[in-house]
């Protein structure tokens, strides 16, 4: 077993595993090397070669404990077949969504991530065994934002459409968890070691949709992990000190803070699960002596509990590469 799928079940504590969400890709020039050479950003998400190859660049370059696989919860989208676009600076556009999209045949789902199987297969026999490959998924809510183009320019819930489709999204929630469900066990089976669920917009819920829509959905997930035994961490970001009812009630086995989350609160008040990150991401543009200083004050608080290096969000394009080794080193000379 590798020391994060061990951590994540055993629950005991023997170092302190790092990676970084947002890992693959952005920050690194070896990427944006091959990304210029390839535009279609989903076409590059699903050539296995190129996507395994982009996978262990930040391992090559920073000896992490975990690799994730490159691709993008969006991939789920294009597998149902609703059209999507990367627009530069802009973000994904997807094509207006249609409930029948939500019928598309298994067989036929699995055909178009078979390339994101595949290149799991090849990257597990590239890396080293004590090293884990995580594969993710979008929580069913921040999939159905995306979908139903539910989010403002500026990041906030757009109320108008959230009512418009109000009645449907707890159906569309469901349909989902069908899919996701299929596309962890064949990660899983291609290799992969666990899995990380992102709910980056769980924050923009309604308070009364919190529980039917992020909650029971990453249970529904987190469930079916148990049942097959695969380790799972969730990152329901933005969800404040709702965090303690989410794990209470979610049950996973590790949990992502982000970086509104105290860490002094959440050491207190979450219980009986493997904590992960909270560093805001943007700290790595900042002094050296102010990186230290935030990361040593993560690693001081969880020093007795299992905890695993990480932000509290992904890595932001403009983070210097330098400064991220001097991180990963500051983080794994910590006693
Ligand atoms: O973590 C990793 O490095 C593995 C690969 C990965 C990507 N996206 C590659 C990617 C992962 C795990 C994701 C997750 C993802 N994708 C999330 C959840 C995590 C989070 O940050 O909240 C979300 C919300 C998305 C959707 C998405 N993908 C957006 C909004 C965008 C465009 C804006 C942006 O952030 O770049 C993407 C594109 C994307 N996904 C890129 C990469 C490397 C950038 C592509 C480019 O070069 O233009």
């Amino acid at each position: 077993m590798n020391i994060i799928e061990e951590l994540l079940i055993n629950k005991k504590k023997s170092c302190t595993p790092i990676w970084f969400m947002r890992q693959a890709g952005r920050h690194l020039p070896e990427f944006r090397k091959i990304r210029e050479k390839n535009q279609n950003f989903i076409r590059l998400c699903l050539n296995e070669e190129l996507s395994s190859e982009i996978t262990l660049q930040p391992i090559e370059r920073y000896d992490l404990d975990a690799a994730i696989i490159f691709s993008d919860i969006l991939i789920i989208p294009h597998a149902l077949g609703q059209k999507i676009d990367f627009v530069k600076n802009k973000g994904p556009k997807l094509d207006n969504f249609e409930i029948n999209l939500l019928n598309k045949e298994k067989k036929f789902f699995l055909k178009e991530l078979k390339p994101i199987y595949k290149s799991i297969s090849m990257t597990r026999k590239k890396l080293k065994k004590e090293k884990s490959l995580i594969s993710f998924i979008g929580a069913p809510w921040t999939l159905t934002v995306y979908m139903l183009n539910l989010k403002t320019d500026e990041d906030k819930l757009n109320q108008n459409l959230f009512k418009k489709h109000e009645g449907k999204l707890e159906e569309i929630s469901n349909r989902l968890v069908e899919f996701l469900c299929i596309h962890i066990k064949e990660q899983i089976k291609a290799g992969a070691n666990l899995i990380q669920v992102f709910d980056s917009w769980a924050g923009l819920l309604p308070n009364n949709y919190l529980k039917p829509l992020c909650l029971d959905a990453n249970k529904k997930i987190s469930d079916f992990c148990k049942s097959n035994k695969i380790p799972i961490i969730c990152f329901p970001k933005g969800i404040k000190e709702k965090y303690k009812e989410f794990t209470e009630f979610v049950n996973s086995d590790g949990i992502s803070l982000d970086y509104e989350i105290d860490p002094l609160w959440a050491k207190k008040n979450i219980n009986n699960v493997v904590m992960q990150g909270g560093m805001d991401p943007r700290i790595l543009l900042e002094s050296d002596d102010k990186i230290y200083r935030e990361a040593k004050k993560y690693l001081d608080i969880f020093k007795d509990v299992p905890y695993i290096f990480n932000l509290g969000h992904g890595l932001i394009p403009e983070t210097n590469p330098e400064k991220l080794r001097k991180l990963v080193e500051f983080v794994r000379g910590y006693k």
